[in-house]
């Protein structure tokens, strides 16, 4: 019997991060022969359009093309000011009905074939019925950390145990029920920590869902590596057998665009506008002297934090290159005249953007550590090149990230809680010279794994195999 041509569906969630590695994962596939769809919202592709070269990147690839549809939210809404929660929902009421329609449509046969292959971001737990409904596998990909991932697995057991909704407000009591993190994970550590009601809790019940999702679906994507997370991924395969570990993502991107001698420069995929005159303060500064700070594309920080870490920085002596977004201000319009001020204040030794080509710049000599909100593509990002990081976690996945950073891979520190412009200052002076040495050694060797992972015969490079192939499994 004839199968029909693979043909893969990605669908990111509307933010940076995920849209950045499911790209990156999009262009495996072309690189594997697969016809692929990436499935845009509206007002992200407007501005990956605008500020990335993108789509003439992607001209290279004939089976490749975008498709869009609406978040659900009226078009003059600001998005920065719109509810995580908010937006998911309202993006599922489009995006579903628009599934059902793509993978029930055989297409018209001629330009392109029929979906065979779903992959949605983990949080669209509701693609995998969709897709079960109408008979076509998906293999979500989860694009936060798989600590925090295994520790979403365990929630209905820590609700069985009555270790949550938590009792009392000790936050520094240890979980007994989340297996391999038995005397690591405290409260403070958990994905919701402030959780006060997890029957109502908008983003614990998406978790909850998303859990129930997991071992209904064809398999899992996880952008980490053997050598990185080998214990949890075990954990993780008890619920999803075919859990496929390819990460570190942008480096396994790059590896197979420099074997098969293409392009790999100038591969942006910001949905702002990238500062390139960071790297020309970088190539001014002396090796490994700079401390980068940025806190991703989504977290906030109140102003009181924003002054607490100005004056930590400022204090330590340290140079350093900070991301400080429009919309990183906590609860208030942003004040250009605050921003200037933060700016003037440090400028000798300090350059402050709004955004940068983060990728280049953690891999720039003059950066010797990353302060961080603990991200996981920043992680994975700060981790391929080796630099230590100083974690202030603020929501969700960062907070067991930071836990794992500090803890297990012991590549940084962790702040947790307290942002206190002392405490920053000490620490920015550990990791960037008192215990400099000892914290490079081990991210180093952590570095040195990642390639290995992404090389020929690297443990990525087999889960990149055995993904294409359940990628390009016929519908059940
Ligand atoms: C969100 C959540 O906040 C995070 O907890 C989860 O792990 C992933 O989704 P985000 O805040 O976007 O992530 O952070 P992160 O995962 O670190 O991704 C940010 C991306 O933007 C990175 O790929 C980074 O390279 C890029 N970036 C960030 C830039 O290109 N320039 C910048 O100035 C800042």
């Amino acid at each position: 019997m004839d199968h029909p041509s693979p043909h893969v569906l990605l669908f990111p969630l509307p933010i940076q991060s995920p849209i950045n590695s499911m790209l990156q994962l999009a262009e495996l596939f072309c690189l594997a022969g697969l016809q692929v769809t990436f499935l845009n919202t509206n007002h992200n592709q407007k501005l990956l359009l605008q500020h990335t070269n993108v789509e003439s990147r992607f001209r290279q690839y004939p089976r490749f093309r975008f498709r869009t549809i609406s978040d659900g939210l009226p078009v003059e809404n600001p998005r920065s000011s719109v509810q995580f929660g908010e937006l998911i929902s309202s993006l599922q009421a489009v995006a579903e009905p628009f599934l059902r329609e793509i993978l029930l449509s055989s297409s018209d046969g001629v330009t392109e074939p029929p979906v065979t292959c779903v992959i949605p971001d983990g949080l669209f737990y509701y693609a995998v019925d969709v897709g079960n409904e109408i008979g076509v596998p998906v293999i979500p990909f989860d694009t936060i950390s798989p600590c925090c991932l295994w520790v979403y697995l365990c929630i209905p057991k820590l609700i069985q145990a009555g270790e949550v909704p938590f009792k009392g407000n000790d936050l520094d009591v240890l979980f007994e029920n989340v297996a391999g993190m038995q005397g690591l994970l405290r409260r403070r550590d958990f994905p919701f920590y402030r959780l006060i009601d997890y029957a109502t809790d908008p983003y614990c019940q998406i978790a909850l869902k998303e859990v129930e999702s997991i071992p209904q679906s064809n398999g899992l994507i996880l952008n980490t590596f053997e050598d990185l997370d080998g214990p949890l991924l075990s954990l993780i395969r008890s619920h999803c057998p075919q859990t496929y570990a390819i990460g570190p993502l942008h480096l396994h991107l790059k590896t197979k665009l420099a074997e098969k001698r293409m392009p790999i420069s100038a591969s942006s995929n910001s949905l702002w506008e990238e500062d390139h005159s960071s790297i020309q303060w970088l190539d001014a500064q002396p090796i490994e002297s700079v401390i980068y700070v940025s806190f991703g594309s989504m977290a906030t920080l109140s102003k009181e934090e924003i002054l607490e870490f100005w004056h930590g920085l400022v204090n330590s002596g340290i140079r350093f290159l900070w991301v400080i977004r429009s919309n990183l201000l906590r609860g208030e319009e942003w004040n250009h005249q605050f921003a200037k001020e933060l700016a003037e204040g440090c400028k000798e030794r300090a350059y402050i953007v709004s955004w940068a080509p983060q990728e280049e710049v953690l891999a720039h000599s003059a950066i010797g550590g990353f302060l961080t909100h603990s991200g996981w593509n920043s992680t994975m990002e700060s981790i391929v090149q080796g630099k230590p990081m100083i974690c202030w976690a603020v929501y969700v996945d960062q907070r067991v990230t930071s836990r794992f950073v500090s803890e297990v891979w012991k590549i940084g520190v962790d702040m947790k809680d307290i942002c206190d412009r002392y405490i920053i200052e000490k620490m920015v002076k550990d990791l960037m010279v008192t215990n400099r040495d000892e914290f490079k050694k081990s991210a180093e060797k952590l570095s040195n794994l990642a390639k290995e992972s992404v090389g020929e015969g690297g443990s990525s490079r087999i889960g990149e195999i055995t993904m294409e192939q359940g990628a390009r499994q016929p519908p059940h």
